[in-house]
């Protein structure tokens, strides 16, 4: 098979969602709502109350480290209003993707978290704006190497061996898939109607030259991935750090001292996520045994 028909092959098994999670009634009904615009935010909240397990997950994600916020959430409606529609759009949309987190996979989640932090610092100090979808964007980003691994089992066993034996994961995922994850990743956010600008920049993170309406967004993406990379935070399948294109500097407008103080902002958030991540690695480890 040549790598067009591999393309085509993938890009029809991902149509199908075969062997992937599919979307519950109630996500569905709920990602209608939210882009009706007479819909309140109240409406929203008393459906997701219906649902015990998404209501826990907004609830969890609102207390999480992640968001930092002093004191404890503990409504729905709340959450709604302070992370925003669009987050937990992202979150209820997703979460039967992270549903099938294991054990060994805390270390990609560890390392989309942690973008996901590098991502807001970087959107903040560039002053673009919604710096939380940038954040979402960057928790996402990796999306599509679960999609790889739960979807496509025998491809994905071949792209570690690869790895294993020294090849580049970009360059190894485009011999055996004939597409990389984060075009994986953007096509399934794409199937699930997530909004535009989370899907390009999380589409064109290892090549920004590629994002035509979001290039700065798809630029934060892949400068806070190559930081993360390169502080050793989290684990993914990567023995290296990915290259990073230089293009970022002038296009976000920074230079060498900006890192430094991106990573001096960076280092608290790590510490405190690793409670939280810790805490998931615990849980994840009793409900397997
Ligand atoms: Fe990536
Ligand atoms: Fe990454």
């Amino acid at each position: 098979m040549d790598l067009a028909e591999k393309r085509r092959e993938v890009r029809k098994k991902l149509r199908k969602m075969e062997g992937l999670p599919t979307l519950p009634p109630i996500v569905q009904k709920l990602n209608t709502m939210i882009e009706d615009e007479r819909v309140s935010i109240q409406q929203i909240a008393e459906v997701i109350e219906r649902d015990q397990v998404i209501t826990t997950k907004v609830l969890r994600l609102a207390n999480s480290a992640f968001y930092g916020f002093p004191k404890k959430v503990s409504t729905v409606q709340n959450a709604l209003m302070l992370l925003g529609i669009n987050v937990i759009k992202v979150l209820i949309t997703t979460s039967s993707i992270f549903e099938i987190l294991h054990k060994e996979d805390v270390g990609l989640w560890e390392h989309s978290i942690g973008v996901a932090a590098c991502a807001k610092i970087i959107a903040e100090k560039i002053e673009l704006k919604d710096p939380q979808e940038i954040a979402t964007a960057g928790l996402l980003h990796d999306l599509g190497r679960v999609i790889q691994k739960v979807g496509f089992k025998e491809e994905y066993e071949a792209l570690l061996k690869a790895v294993e034996q020294g090849e580049d994961p970009l360059e190894a995922e485009m011999q055996i898939f004939g597409i990389n994850h984060a075009e994986i990743g953007a096509f399934l956010m794409r199937q699930w109607s997530l909004p535009d600008r989370l899907i390009e920049s999380v589409g064109s993170h290892h090549a920004i030259e590629k994002a035509k309406q979001f290039r700065k967004e798809s630029a934060v993406i892949h400068l806070a991935d190559v930081l993360v990379n390169a502080r050793g935070y989290g684990k993914t399948i990567r023995k290296t750090v990915p290259f990073m294109n230089e293009k970022v500097f002038k296009l976000l407008k920074l230079d060498f001292l900006d890192i430094k103080e991106i990573y001096v902002k960076l280092e608290p958030k790590l510490y405190e996520l690793k409670f939280f991540t810790e805490e998931l690695r615990k849980e994840l480890e009793a409900s397997e045994v």
